[in-house]
């Protein structure tokens, strides 16, 4: 019997929206900010979890780990409705990809990482802690699970990084040549924050913080939407807020910090 016959999957079928290349900006972080943890793995396992309708988001992450960190990484494609796994299993390309059924508990495998994207936006807020705990336990030691949630083309994400003793990081991303205020990520953040940005709440404060911040640097919009993120950036460094990662992350129009975090 498979390890993904043995578990019974938890979670609902939720609806399979996905578009092709949606998930480049979570996959470049990944490939930018995880590959120690890949490199290091004997057995370099990565779960994705939820793909949706078409399995084209996880060839892509696949394919994005293989050139980027190592080539015999193992991806596999975990969904909860079957139909999905039916459909997905043409695109395999086993030993590196293939699909299985699959939920929060992660089918009994173990991997070093996870992405599950836009899978929890669909569930009640209050189930989230326990789908982090059901995924982070299932991790091989050490491995995290990369959460998170974008627009339809993929021009909006953000993500937290996960581990066993819970969120270690926010990641805000968008397409600075379609943005017009930092404002609008509002609308696509993770399950746990995205009703948490009222008066009160520091996901407020940030985003607050960060869009005035982007109103400071209009300046800069003459050199382009690129230096303007960029002078935003440094000048919500400059208040206080703790950016992770530096200018080579920055200028892909992304903004990383711990999280939770004290307020500056
Ligand atoms: C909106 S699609 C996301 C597709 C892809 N990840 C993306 O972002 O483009 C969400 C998918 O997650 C699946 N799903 C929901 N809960 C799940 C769970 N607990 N385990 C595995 N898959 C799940 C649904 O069946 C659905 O196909």
């Amino acid at each position: 019997m498979s390890g993904a016959a043995r578990h019974r999957p938890l979670g609902v079928v939720t609806r399979g929206t996905t578009n092709p290349n949606r998930l480049r900006r979570v996959d470049n972080w990944i490939v930018a900010t995880c590959a120690d943890r890949l490199l290091a793995a004997a057995d370099p396992l990565v779960v994705d979890l939820g793909y949706g309708a078409t399995p084209v988001t996880a060839v892509e992450l696949r394919a994005r780990l293989a050139a980027g960190i190592r080539p015999d990484v193992r991806l596999v494609g975990l969904e909860i409705d079957p139909a999905r796994v039916a459909a997905a299993t043409p695109a395999a390309d086993p030993p590196g990809l293939t699909f299985a059924r699959g939920g929060f508990e992660l089918a009994g495998l173990r991997p070093v990482l996870v992405r599950a994207f836009n899978v929890l936006r669909q569930y009640d807020e209050s189930e989230v802690p326990d789908a982090w705990r059901t995924m982070t336990a299932a991790l091989a030691p050490g491995g995290v699970l990369v959460e998170g949630t974008c627009d339809e083309l993929g021009r909006l994400a953000s993500w937290l990084l996960i581990d066993a003793d819970g969120p270690r990081t926010l990641t805000l991303a968008a397409k600075l040549t379609t943005l017009t205020s930092p404002a609008e990520l509002a609308e696509r953040l993770p399950k746990a924050l995205i009703h948490r940005n009222v008066p009160g709440e520091p996901i407020h404060d940030l985003i607050r913080a960060l869009d005035d911040a982007w109103q400071a640097a209009a300046p800069y919009a003459t050199f382009g939407p690129r230096q303007r993120w960029l002078s935003a950036v440094t000048r919500l460094r400059e208040t206080g807020w703790p950016i992770l990662n530096g200018p080579t992350r920055w200028r892909q129009g992304e903004l990383t910090l711990p999280w939770p975090q004290p307020q500056p």
